[in-house]
């Protein structure tokens, strides 16, 4: 029986084998994701900032989104996630290896939220570190950790995209506050025999666009004070246009990236995720790109952006739902405060 690799039509395409790779493929084994018992409605923002339930449905699609309680972290909606995806992997704590968490928004500067993670689901043998970027991170997080299982370094890797964004989002700030959620998502990595999985993953960044999207204050740059309390600087300051710009480029280039080294065409994938920020630049991006509608998955109505947490959602409803199936190919892409954006191609 020859190995899996040169079984499959899609594998040969994959650069890394193009380039001898000799790694071990990395599949999705399992998903799941959670997201906070509280709906704030559209009809609840109207009763907080002077807007409407028709400009935010029609400027964004979005009709409402989940806000954890004051007491809820974002380990708390992480360890979650993850012991959805676990069970559905059947597999306990102790068989992890190493947990990744993506998020802007940490229950803390330190120790990491992935640490906080390790101790509520019980990976005791499990490295943990968190990454940072931004809306991107959950993909930039599948990137890095399949580098382990490639590698043949680890068997099981868990990667979490969990946001607080509520904890970072001016109330009183119409422009921002209609636009984020709260929510995780994870993913558990192993090697399986008979499936490819992530056939590749892209990542960019643009570090001069910083101050477009950013939280300016609450790091070494500004350190917490009593002024930058005042002047708000805790929350999420964005330039709505050049975001909304930049992000329909990004996400654009990204999914030709990927799409190119594995020799496909859109045409061919079944499931296409992006970032669910905003419904305007996920048409746009699928209108340049040629997508179906029938191909693109999209929750952006129930949710708002959960940043690092999208992606890793809407993959969950769409496995869940049936929506992809074994052998399907799926198309991940993203964009982000950085600017960072990234793409992946998975056989599912
Ligand atoms: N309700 C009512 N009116 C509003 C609201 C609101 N919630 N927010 C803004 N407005 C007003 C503005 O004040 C402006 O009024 P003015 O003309 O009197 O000044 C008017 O609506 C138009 O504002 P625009 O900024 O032109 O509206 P636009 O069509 O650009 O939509 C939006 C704004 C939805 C923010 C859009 O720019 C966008 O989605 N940008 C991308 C945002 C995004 O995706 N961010 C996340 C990126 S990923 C990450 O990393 C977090």
């Amino acid at each position: 029986m020859p190995p899996p690799e040169s079984r499959h039509p899609h594998f040969v395409k994959n650069p890394r084998a193009l380039y001898d790779f000799k790694g071990r493929p990395c599949a999705i084994t399992a998903v799941g994701s959670y997201v906070p018992e509280r709906i704030l409605t559209n009809a609840d923002l109207e009763r907080m900032v002077e807007t409407s339930d028709e400009w935010i449905v029609s400027r964004t699609g979005i009709r409402e989104r989940h806000v954890a309680a004051p007491d809820e972290a974002t380990s708390d909606l992480a360890a979650k996630a993850a012991l959805r995806a676990m069970e559905r992997a059947g597999i306990t704590g102790d068989q992890i290896d190493l947990i990744i968490v993506a998020t802007v928004t940490p229950d803390m500067p330190f120790p990491s939220t992935a640490c906080l993670v390790q101790e509520k689901i019980g990976a005791r043998r499990a490295a943990a570190f968190d990454i940072e970027a931004a809306c991107s991170g959950f993909i930039y997080a599948l990137e890095i950790g399949q580098q382990f299982i490639q590698s043949r370094t680890y068997e099981t890797v868990l990667v979490i995209g969990a946001e607080k964004l509520s904890s970072v989002t001016d109330w009183t700030d119409r422009n921002t506050c209609v636009l984020f959620g709260d929510g995780a998502g994870a993913a558990i990595l192993q090697s399986r025999p008979d499936s490819h999985g992530l056939l590749t993953a892209y990542m960019g960044a643009d570090g001069s666009k910083g101050s477009v999207l950013c939280v300016p204050a609450g790091g070494s740059r500004q350190p917490s004070s009593a002024e930058t309390v005042q002047q708000r600087l805790h929350f999420i300051r964005m330039d709505g246009k050049e975001t909304f710009k930049n992000a329909v480029q990004a996400m654009q280039g990204a999914a030709l990236e990927v799409l190119r080294r594995c020799e496909l065409d859109i045409s061919e994938i079944t499931c296409v995720i992006p970032h669910q920020a905003n419904r305007r630049i996920i048409d746009a991006v699928g209108e340049r790109l040629g997508i179906r509608a029938d191909q693109l998955y999209v929750n952006v109505d129930r949710y708002g952006n959960t940043s690092a947490a999208s992606v890793a959602i809407a993959l969950d409803e769409a496995v869940a739902s049936g929506r992809i199936v074994r052998g399907n190919l799926v198309l991940l892409m993203v964009f982000g405060a950085g600017f960072t954006w990234a793409s992946a191609i998975i056989e599912w």
